[in-house]
Order: structure tokens, then sequence, then C-alpha cells
């Protein structure tokens, strides 16, 4: 277990809470002990630092039983960095939080939620745009009695194991971006977007990113693509493209890459999106989402 001791600064604040990690896994995830976030501002930045740190070298953060709300959510987030600008995902925020995502598959009068589903093909947050978020932290109200876990991978891990001859193919090519990939599920079902929300989504349209990234805080590379955005690399048709991100998308669902995590409410889960992907895998009685036991509520800050 890694500790960190906290300093008080003077003429400030006391930041008298100080954390442990440990893992979670093998490769991906540590859990913090310690902390209550409700309290971030009695948290030190050199805490901070080590978190952010840690992220980067494990990909997620686990926090268990914090109970946030929204403002305490956003005030924990912020000592992070800045918030990822809001496009469309404001039209799922909670009534004066337009930072907040919100993901369920509660009804609202009477119709389904159109976040129900918002994870069910592997993504990184935001890769569709030019700036894409460098982390999530995404909070869980309530949960199903069974299932509604989130699956995460590590695209690290999936990278180092690759054979060189890939690795050289892969390395210079960008691939192109979008929610409205030829593979995308996210915009399927969702309800015409009204003229503002059309100019919001100007600039979301899609972007080109490495298909290898260098994490600039650990030096260490990962494959950097996903199945719910990318549609193709750069200069290569969808046809040509296909068969190599699909056999990437199938050896980075390999469970020896993944931790799943079963949600209690109250639990944060904080994710680095540049070393990590996610999905929900729909794993309870969807059908029947209507019934107390199967809801779902969550809420997600991005990083930009
Ligand atoms: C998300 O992709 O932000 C949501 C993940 C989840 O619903 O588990």
């Amino acid at each position: 277990m890694e500790a960190v001791k906290e300093a008080q600064a003077p003429g400030t604040r006391a930041k008298t809470q100080q954390f442990e990690a440990r893992p979670i896994s093998w490769r991906l995830g540590s859990e913090i002990l310690g902390l209550d976030l409700k309290r971030s501002d009695e948290i030190s930045d050199d805490s901070f630092r080590a978190m952010w740190k840690l992220l980067g070298e494990r990909g997620i953060l686990l926090f268990r039983k914090q109970g946030l709300n929204h403002d305490q959510h956003l005030a924990f987030t912020r000592r992070f960095g800045p918030l990822a600008v809001t496009g469309l995902t404001s039209r799922y925020a909670p009534e004066g939080y337009p930072d907040i995502f919100t993901v369920t598959n509660i009804k609202k009068n009477g119709e389904r939620s159109e976040t129900e589903n918002a994870a069910q093909q592997w993504h990184s947050d935001q890769t569709f745009l030019q700036v894409p978020a460098r982390a999530s932290m995404l909070r869980c109200e309530l949960t199903p009695q069974f299932g509604g876990d989130t699956m995460f991978a590590d695209l690290t891990h999936v990278y180092d194991d690759l054979s060189d001859g890939l690795k050289a193919t892969l390395e210079p090519l960008r691939a192109f971006h979008s929610l409205f990939c030829t593979r995308s599920k996210v915009m399927k079902g969702r309800k015409t977007l009204s003229e503002d929300e059309l100019k919001r989504v100007e600039g979301e349209q899609g972007a080109m990113q490495p298909v290898v990234l260098r994490h600039p805080d650990t030096g260490r590379k990962a494959l950097y693509i996903n199945e719910q955005c990318v549609d193709h690399f750069e200069g290569w048709s969808i046809e040509d493209s296909r068969p190599i991100l699909e056999y990437l998308y199938k050896l980075a669902e390999h469970p020896k890459y993944t931790y799943r995590h079963r949600w209690q409410p109250g639990d944060i889960v904080f994710w680095d999106n540049r070393c990590t992907q996610h999905y929900a895998p729909l794993d309870y009685d969807f059908a029947a989402l209507d019934q107390p036991q199967n809801r779902r509520l969550m809420f997600r800050s991005t990083l930009a």
C-alpha cells in the first residue's frame, strides 16, 4: 500500500486528509482509501498531484462510499484541472449543472432515457473532439440489484502485447473518430437535434487522432482506438481499415486486459481516457426497466 502524508500549507485551511492506495487488479486500477471527497478542500495539492500521477500509471482510481452531491462532485473534479467543454452531453445535464452528464435508464415523463445505453460500445470519452477528454469521473447514485457494471480495458497492456511488426504498422497511423461513424450506435435512436444543438455539435463531427498514443505523464504507449468512434485510418478506406480495427477491438476485449467494476451507490470511478477504454455491458434485465431494482443512475464529469 502506498501512503501520502499531508503537509499543512501556512496561512491556508488545514489540509488534513491523507490517503492510501491499493491495487484492485493486476495492472489496472487502484482504490484510494482514507479520503472524504465531500471535503476536497482539505486535501493538499501534493495529494492531488500524487493521485493524478497514480491515475496515469494505473488507469483508474476508485473511491468508495463517498455520497457526493453535484457541487461536491464538480469541486473534486476541478482540483485535477479544468473541465472539458460540453457539447451534446449538456442536453443530458441535471438542471443547473451543465458540466454534468447524466447516464441513466430511468424514464422521464414515461419516455425512455436517451442515455440508457450510452456506453454500449467500448470507447474512451470524447475522442471525436480535436482535444479529447483527458479523464472522466463517474459517480454512482443507483445501480441495478444485479449487474449495471462498467468494464475497463488497459490499452497500454494491449499495446505492449502486440507484435513488433504490428506496432510498426500502427505507430505512424492516425484514425478518424466521429460520433457519426459507420459503426457507432451512439447517435442511433436519438431524437432529432434542435437548431441550437446542431450548432453545438459543429466541431464534434470528428477528429483525427494518433492510433498509438504516448501518455504525456508516464511516457508509455497505448493503443488509442475505439469501436464507438473510429471510422477509418487516415488515407485508408473503411473497408481496408475494418479488418485490422476489428482484430484490435477483439484483442482489447480479452478479459486479461480488463477490470470489471461492480458499482455500489456512493462510488466514484475516475479513469484516464488516454490509456483506458470502457463499456457498460447492460448485464441486467433491460426488458424490465420499470422495476425499481433495475434502475441505474450515474453522473459524469469530464476533464479537458
Ligand atoms: C460513460 O461512458 O461515461 C458511462 C459509462 C457507464 O454507463 O458505465
